[in-house]
């Protein structure tokens, strides 16, 4: 096993080399990836993104179990020291599940952590929107874990399933994702009166910028941003964080497509760093 080839131990402290484990229905999770390289600018990553059978977001959550499942035990076949569910669908329907299957490894879900900045920046003045796939909102996952937080809280939810399709097919910078914005949010937001929206998916924050130009009054979370804090924490605890790696990262696709490949590229701005990014097709 790869494992014992990167422990290293340095004095008395360990370092662990192996790489981070994320994971999406397809390029969403891309979104926490240069996060965590600004963070944990020592960290390496395989990421599996499930592009063949994306969107999981208005799946039957035994559909999404059973790839999740495949998609995780791929993850552990590669000696992953942790595994970040980069998706909010993924979350919401398999993360005690997939606790359970690894229980020797650390498996971080991308909605507590946010829930918990929401909550931590609200008060019962704010009127707090979040928007996501069916299943995520299905699951009232958000909406309870804010609460859980301050059952004072002002929570609203709205399912906005044609998000996902268009971005996978890389129609972001144009009208016909504008208008879908608004065909979604314009009455949602006016009238439950938001003023904090979550991005409770993560392929939305390749579309902040246009929800921000539409709306600039709004103060947006960033799930895919707030992911990384309990990344470090955990590592940190753990003793397992990466020390002088080789900064090689390897993404793998269920379909290898020229988008998934571009999107990579323009989500890390490749150009500007000293990443070594390899590519591969798998097929589950
Ligand atoms: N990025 C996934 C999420 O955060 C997208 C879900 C989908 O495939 O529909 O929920």
């Amino acid at each position: 096993m790869r494992v014992g080839e990167a422990l290293v131990t340095k004095g008395n402290k360990t370092m662990d080399n192996r790489p981070i484990g994320f994971f999406d229905s397809g390029l969403g999770g891309l979104t926490c990836i240069p996060n965590l390289f600004s963070e944990l600018p020592e960290e390496r990553v395989i990421y599996f993104g499930d592009t063949a059978r994306t969107p999981y977001g208005s799946k039957a959550v035994s559909t999404i179990r059973h790839y999740a499942a495949q998609i995780a035990d791929f993850l552990a076949s590669q000696g992953v020291k942790m595994m970040v569910i980069a998706c909010n669908t993924i979350t919401a329907t398999c993360l005690e599940e997939l606790r359970l299957r690894f229980p020797k490894t650390p498996i971080i879900g991308i909605i507590k952590p946010a829930a918990v900045k929401t909550a931590s920046i609200c008060d019962e003045s704010n009127n707090i929107g979040i928007i996501a796939t069916k299943v995520t909102i299905a699951s009232d996952d958000y909406n309870m874990m804010i609460k859980e937080q301050d059952p004072h809280l002002n929570v609203y939810s709205k399912a906005t399933p044609a998000f996902v399709p268009l971005i996978e097919e890389g129609i972001i910078d144009n009208e016909i994702m504008n208008l879908t914005i608004r065909y979604y949010l314009d009455d949602f937001i006016r009238d439950n009166r938001i003023d904090t929206l979550v991005l409770g998916c993560t392929h939305y924050p390749l579309i902040r910028k246009n929800i921000q130009a539409i709306y600039p009054q709004l103060r947006i979370v960033n799930p895919s941003y707030e992911i990384i804090s309990p990344i470090r924490d955990i590592l940190t605890e753990q003793d397992m964080l990466a020390k002088e790696n080789d900064r090689e990262n390897i993404f793998y696709a269920s379909d290898l497509s020229e988008n998934f490949v571009n999107m990579i590229q323009k989500v890390l701005e490749t150009e500007k760093s000293d990443l070594i990014l390899k590519f591969k097709n798998l097929d589950l």
